[in-house]
């Protein structure tokens, strides 16, 4: 959100854990973006639209900033306000602000997932290391040193420019031995005997960017490592980010995610003692939006109906062109996408658990914003999207929060006290709750009819359940103030309610109109896979108990952890599997649910509780 122009040049001071900060300021942004570019990251759900009220801060000197919006009256309570809270991203700051940032408005470190599957596969990666000893050329010959080489190797090949200049250099003019870096038909490197050849494979979530080093003459994994997704900044779902690339420019956050896995790739290297010289390839992973980001291409279209994806078969780019720190003649190999908004994070789930293949009928599930699905087996497969919103991953809540520390992560409900026991992340006192924690939390309040099939809020008379004193809307008690981290009782309301209606309301009814699609019912899905971290983290029987996948055999459902990542390991690894890739998505129709007869039918049908 820009304003318009103040003075350019202005004094900050920021309060953050008790430690004062002054600061000079250049920008004409709000606040949020300021606390962004100093590197102070707060919650901002909404990715700086006003909308979700989590970017609270306090304003020591009211009179430091713009006047308090409509927004933020909505957003905030009385109290907050009397203490001077405002909204990071609706603030103006003018000369001499001067602001606190509450602990609970501080982002916390994110537990992300990085253990997938295992998956059998034949080990051939596409980037090799081969030994070669030519023959002694013969005065009066008319064969170049690459001549010889390709006549070694018997087939055509190129060379990398960059090779090209070092091969006087690589060649053991003794013994005239060198061991090529190959990838495909080109040479792109050159190995001395001791050293090791590696690979990465890295999974580009919109929340999470884990990264995977393996070698690639092995195929053993060497080490993990991992961040939050850098663009956070600029908007926590897709759509932020696609409207933030639309305005300013696709670059900006481009070269973020660039520079974030360029960070991981020197802790990698610094961790194992490798020069990042003996990587030689990458391959990647993520939504279409994140896919179309990182090759810094503008993600216009995924905007519009009807959501084209510029590229849908995958790609391979030299790492020098792309800014990735590995071997400059590297390959960036680019996982296909299925549509705009099922990317190639669905194509590392498809590779992982191997749906494609199987004969028996199998659903995938992987659970965030939006919620890709695939259905069928190796003759039929159908996808979509549902948005599912972030209700479930914590967003649009009132207490919701990411999975760190802090966060309810499992509820039990008393079904005679209503009083509840539960597990938070890292044994921390309670904060808010994270995705599995919400289903718990919803299934147990059906379960002991706190909430009926309509979602309803019943009072009984017990005292976790009342009305709010501001806007007189019921809630129910999770846990009293006295024992919480922030001050405050944290609550589940009827809006939060609402809001996992439509979220599982939309995943389920998108399960339903793809198994109509396929003219099957759900007793035929043989294999459930739930994929990321959502799917690995949540009670399976409760997210049955809501609605939220279908009610299938418990031995069916199977969470496969980050299996995106999973098939980015394997495309590193397999030359066999990343030919499927661009097979596997021709055979899948995608579906676009709004544009179904029945979507709005279903989609009311699955908002109630089972
Ligand atoms: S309201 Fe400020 S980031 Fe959402």
């Amino acid at each position: 959100m820009k304003f318009h122009s103040y003075p350019e040049v202005y004094k900050i001071k920021i309060i953050v854990n008790g430690i004062e900060k002054e600061q000079l300021i250049e920008t004409n942004v709000n606040l949020l973006d300021i606390l962004n570019n100093l590197g102070i990251r707060i919650e901002a759900i909404c990715g700086g639209k006003g909308k979700c009220g989590k970017c609270k801060v306090i304003l020591e000197n009211p009179d430091s900033a713009s006047p308090i919006t409509s927004e933020e009256k909505r957003l905030l309570s009385q109290d907050e306000i009397s203490i001077g809270m405002r909204l990071g991203c609706l603030i103006e700051p003018k000369d001499g602000i001067s602001i606190i940032i509450p602990d609970s408005s501080l982002q916390k470190d994110q537990r992300i997932l990085s253990e997938g599957i295992s998956t059998k596969f034949n080990f051939d990666p596409a980037i090799k290391s081969i030994g070669i000893k030519l023959p002694r050329p013969k005065l009066g010959g008319d064969e170049s040193f690459l001549d010889y080489i390709k006549k070694e190797l018997k087939r055509e090949i190129n060379i990398d420019y960059l090779s090209l200049k070092r091969i006087t250099d690589e060649l053991n003019y003794e013994t005239l031995e060198a061991n090529l870096v190959v990838f495909n038909n080109e040479i792109i490197g050159f190995k001395k005997n001791e050293e090791k050849i590696y690979g990465i494979a890295v999974d580009i979530g919109t929340t999470t960017v884990v990264t995977y080093l393996i070698d690639i003459e092995t195929g053993a994994l060497v080490d993990i490592e991992s961040i939050l997704n850098p663009q956070i900044k600029y908007g926590e779902d897709v759509i932020s980010r696609i409207t933030y690339s639309l305005n300013k420019g696709v670059s900006i956050p481009h070269n973020s995610i660039v520079d974030g896995i360029n960070t991981m790739i020197k802790k990698l290297c610094d961790r194992n003692r490798i020069n990042s010289s003996s990587i030689y390839e990458m391959t990647a992973v993520g939504n279409t939006a994140m896919h179309h980001i990182f090759l810094n291409i503008n993600p216009r279209s995924l905007s519009v109906s009807p959501f084209t994806p510029v590229v849908s078969k995958n790609l391979d780019i030299k790492a020098r062109d792309i800014g990735i720190e590995i071997n400059p003649s590297g390959n960036i190999h680019v996982l296909p996408v299925i549509s705009g908004f099922v990317g190639a994070d669905t194509v590392g789930v498809l590779l992982a658990t191997g749906l494609y293949k199987n004969d028996e009928i199998s659903l995938a599930i992987d659970i965030g914003t939006n919620g890709e699905l695939v259905l069928g087996n190796k003759e039929k497969m159908v996808s979509c999207s549902c948005a599912a919103g972030p209700a479930l991953e914590g967003g649009h809540l009132g207490f919701g929060m990411r999975a760190s520390t802090g966060a309810i992560e499992s509820v039990f409900i008393d079904k005679d006290s209503f009083d509840t026991f539960y597990k938070t992340i890292n044994k921390s006192k309670p904060r808010g709750f994270c995705g599995s924690g919400i289903i718990d939390i919803v299934a147990e309040m059906l379960k002991v009819g706190i909430i009926d099939s309509s979602g309803k809020i019943i009072e009984n008379g017990n005292d976790r359940i009342r009305k709010n004193k501001t806007n007189n809307h019921k809630e129910f008690v999770v846990e009293w103030k006295e024992k919480t981290d922030i001050d405050t009782d944290i609550v589940i309301t009827a809006s939060d309610i609402r809001e996992i209606q439509l979220a599982k309301g939309a995943i389920m009814t998108g399960i339903n109109i793809l198994l109509e699609k396929m003219k099957i019912s759900a007793d035929k899905i043989e294999n459930l896979y739930l994929a990321g971290a959502f799917g690995n983290y949540i009670d399976i029987k409760n997210a049955i108990r809501i609605g939220l996948i279908p009610n299938i055999p418990l031995e069916r459902i199977k969470p496969v952890g980050n299996a995106a990542g999973e098939g980015a390991k394997i495309s590193l690894m397999s030359n066999e599997k990343r030919i499927e890739e661009n097979i596997l998505i021709k055979k899948i129709d995608y579906i676009e649910l709004a544009s179904e007869n029945n979507f709005n039918e279903e989609f009311v049908k699955s908002l109630r509780f089972p």
